[in-house]
């Protein structure tokens, strides 16, 4: 009897000192030092361009630049720790002024399509550039990812974080209000990038602010994206005509190609014979996330079998849009100076639905002044064991 208890107490001694160990194991990983450092990228009209680089405890490293607040790169490791950069993009400045389909960029003021660039708000129509035939997309000709954005660094939770801020004038772009704007980017040592957005506006105005950053998870310029597996808390989507606005419906993903509720690999169905497929030339579509409780949850998962890299997303926003690249066509090269085919990288855009204002039934996009529109998006990137 006696030898059992002595029996029992090592063995808990032994479960306790070896769950100890793990604790501060992982507590010296998440209590590290986040860094961010910064450094000239070249200007803009004159404007200076700064690239800030922030490198957390286990060596994960994100690069974010002024111009656009574009995500230039996130370079994190794989299941065997060997590091590549899985978001696509150029090496300088140079690669994104020549034009490109919003690489890493903060969208808006209207992120995704407003149909026919015409709304009514208040009694008063709106008029916007028609910049995606016979649409409004992505903020029109100069958007928020084409501004130089006024950049301070900031502490949040005792690390390091990026705060980028610009204005955008009454009847910019078309849009009505004086507008002003805040993204507070952050990287922890759970190699979680958060990204926080904050507006204020003078009129009531149309908002949807997103980033469009393209993962591919087997690293940038490694070939289509098709093998990676998704999964997205959706069990609807928002269904659009032959120009990608929706129709207004909110559609069961149930039996169609669009069900992402288990893990799926994206090729499977990328090319099924399906109207909404042959719309979008593929995935280019927005999914109704289950959460429309405003508040910060799970709104999918990604993993890629060969290299093991997971990127979840949680968001505080109603939607996602999940674009496979369909429109890459091999005329840009990226860093590791490979050209970026069709579907070479994945696209998770959490938003408010494309054509809110022309459609009531949708969540309202419109912000108001006395308001403070605020959503939280964060990318959190682990591997398989
Ligand atoms: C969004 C759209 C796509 C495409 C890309 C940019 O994701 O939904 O149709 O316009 O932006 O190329």
């Amino acid at each position: 009897m006696i030898k059992q208890v002595w029996i029992c107490m090592i063995g808990a001694a032994l479960v306790f000192s070896m769950s100890c160990a793990q604790q501060s194991e992982d507590a010296s990983k998440k209590e590290g030092t986040v860094t961010m450092t910064q450094q000239p990228f070249g200007d803009v009209e004159g404007k200076p361009v700064e690239l800030y680089t922030f490198t957390n405890a286990n060596g994960m490293e994100v690069g974010i630049m002024t111009y656009g607040g574009i995500i230039v790169s996130i370079k994190t490791p794989d299941k065997n720790g060997q590091t590549a950069d899985v978001a696509l993009g150029f090496n300088s400045l140079e690669g994104y002024l020549k034009g490109h389909p919003y690489f890493g960029a903060l969208v808006g003021r209207y992120g995704n399509r407003i149909a026919k660039g015409k709304f009514t708000l208040d009694g008063q129509e709106y008029t916007l550039a028609i910049n995606n035939d016979p649409n409004a997309l992505h903020g029109g000709l100069k958007g928020f990812d084409k501004k130089v954005w006024d950049a301070q660094e900031i502490e949040q939770d005792g690390q390091p974080a990026l705060e980028l801020t610009c204005s955008s004038p009454d009847g910019e772009e078309g849009y009505p209000g004086n507008l002003t704007c805040k993204v507070i980017y952050s990287l922890s040592n759970d190699n979680e990038l958060k990204i926080e957005y904050f507006a204020e506006t003078d009129k009531a105005t149309p908002l949807n602010l997103t980033n469009h950053v393209y993962f591919n998870l087997a690293g940038e310029g490694s070939g289509d994206i098709l093998d990676h597996v998704v999964m997205l808390k959706a069990g609807k989507f928002t269904p659009v005509d032959e120009t990608l606005i929706p129709t207004g419906e909110l559609r069961p993903v149930e039996g169609t190609p669009m069900d992402f509720t288990q893990p799926t690999r994206i090729g499977d169905r990328i090319d099924a014979d399906d109207e909404q497929i042959k719309f979008g030339g593929g995935y280019d579509h927005n999914w109704v996330l289950d959460n429309q409780s405003g508040q910060l949850a799970l709104g999918g998962l990604v993993t890629e079998p060969t290299s093991g890299r997971i990127l979840e997303f949680y968001t505080t926003q109603p939607g996602v849009q999940f674009y496979c690249g369909n429109f890459l066509d091999g005329t840009l090269v990226g860093k590791a100076g490979k050209a970026y085919e069709k579907r070479n990288g994945f696209c998770l855009e959490t938003q408010h639905y494309p054509d809110s204002p022309n459609h009531p039934n949708f969540p309202s996009s419109i912000l108001k002044p006395g308001e403070t529109y605020h959503h939280v998006t964060v990318y959190k990137f682990s591997t398989e064991k």
